[in-house]
């Protein structure tokens, strides 16, 4: 069962295919959208292994001349220089303006990919493949392409759609279970955001996505990416209701700053999500009892719920930091019950009471 979301506006309008296999309606969406016959797939050496080359082979026996970039594995290929050395391969390969590029792996592909796309002669056709649950659910939707830069992350980059995007939720079968840890801790935020079912689902299914369960993956994809779509689509620049996908991520990149980057993303914002959700009861806006249900559903997922030993004021200085600040209070976006946050700003007492409470 195949499942199609449209994302974006107007003619910035795209597709997003999420089901079992669903990388085989490529070719034929290729031909209809009479793009190649020159394709580039970018991904890294592993990825290529595991679905890579037998994506080339079905390409290239429908016809299709495909040029193979891979960067190294990990965060560190998000850089200026990998970007040029994509270049250099593009323009050795003589790239035209109408040679679709494919990002075929996690984040850190769809990133750089996307970004070379966006760049590359002012913007070559952008598909994504991803193939790690976080870029299914999370960054292969809304359209942000970034580098990283000397200590910045995501310090350079641009906002660029896809024409397409393919979510085989197959692929999740083969990923390590701390990355699907890192994208579920996202599939909770979304659903703390805008999906109470997502939240019972959870509850109730966990054993059965952790298995791997081909219905329960797709389920939970799909829910996921509805929720970040629907918000990406009503705001595309990122300049409202798209800030709500911070939650977790105040405190959370914060946690993942001061551990020196010891802490995963995943957990950092399954972190950051509980201590906001202690915040949001101190302040008395998030039932207790709804707390209680986000750290187990956290704890399902085999993310952290306590902090560990990190120095609290260094924290505090790094969410101060974390530019959002407005009269000397910082903004959070809190929650009010499992599927719905808002906006609040909140006295840095209050936010450094909860840390040292742990
Ligand atoms: N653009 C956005 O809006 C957005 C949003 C969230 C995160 N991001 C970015 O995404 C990146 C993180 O992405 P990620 O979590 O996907 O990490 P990742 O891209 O580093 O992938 C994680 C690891 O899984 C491996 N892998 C990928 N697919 C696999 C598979 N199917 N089976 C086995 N192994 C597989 C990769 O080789 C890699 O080692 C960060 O750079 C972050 O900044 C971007
Ligand atoms: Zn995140």
């Amino acid at each position: 069962l195949i499942k199609i979301l449209r994302v974006g506006q107007g003619k910035r309008e795209y597709p997003v295919a999420i089901g079992p296999g669903v990388t085989v309606r490529l070719i034929p969406w290729l031909k209809k959208a009479r793009l190649g016959p020159r394709l580039c797939l970018i991904t890294n050496p592993a990825v290529f292994e595991l679905y890579g080359a037998s994506l080339q082979v079905s390409l290239t026996r429908y016809g299709f001349e495909v040029v193979v970039l891979t960067v190294p594995e990990g965060e560190a290929a998000k850089s200026l220089e990998s970007a040029g050395e994509l270049y250099t391969e593009l323009s050795r390969h003589l790239a035209e303006r109408n040679m679709p590029l494919l990002a075929l792996g996690g984040g850190v592909i769809g990133d750089l990919a996307g970004f070379v796309a966006a760049t590359y002669l002012r913007g070559l056709p952008l598909i994504h493949l991803p193939t790690t649950l976080l870029s299914q659910v999370d960054s292969s939707l809304g359209g942000k392409t970034a580098v990283n830069f000397s200590t910045l992350k995501n310090q350079i980059g641009v906002f660029y759609p896809p024409r397409v995007v393919f979510s085989d939720i197959e692929t999740l079968k083969t990923l390590p279970s701390r990355e699907i840890a890192n994208g579920l801790a996202e599939v909770i935020k979304s659903a703390v955001i805008g999906n109470p079912r997502l939240i019972f689902f959870l509850e109730k299914n966990m054993e059965k996505f952790m298995a791997r369960e081909s219905n329960v993956l797709q389920t939970v994809v799909c829910a996921a990416a509805i929720i970040k779509a629907s918000i990406v689509t009503r705001d595309e620049y990122d300049r409202g209701v798209r800030q709500t996908l911070n939650f977790g991520h105040t405190i959370g990149h914060a946690i993942e700053a001061v551990s020196s980057f010891q802490v995963s993303h995943g957990e950092a914002i399954a972190l950051g999500m509980i201590m906001a959700g202690k915040i949001a009861n101190r302040v008395r806006l998030f039932p207790a009892r709804d707390l209680s249900r986000l750290q187990h559903i956290i704890q399902l997922a085999g993310l952290p719920g306590t902090l560990p030993s990190l120095d609290t004021t260094a924290l505090l200085e790094a969410v101060k930091h974390d530019k959002k600040i407005s009269g000397g209070k910082l903004r959070f976006v809190l929650p009010v019950r499992l599927g719905q946050v808002i906006m609040r700003d909140i006295e840095p007492a209050l936010v450094a009471e909860v840390l040292t409470a742990e």
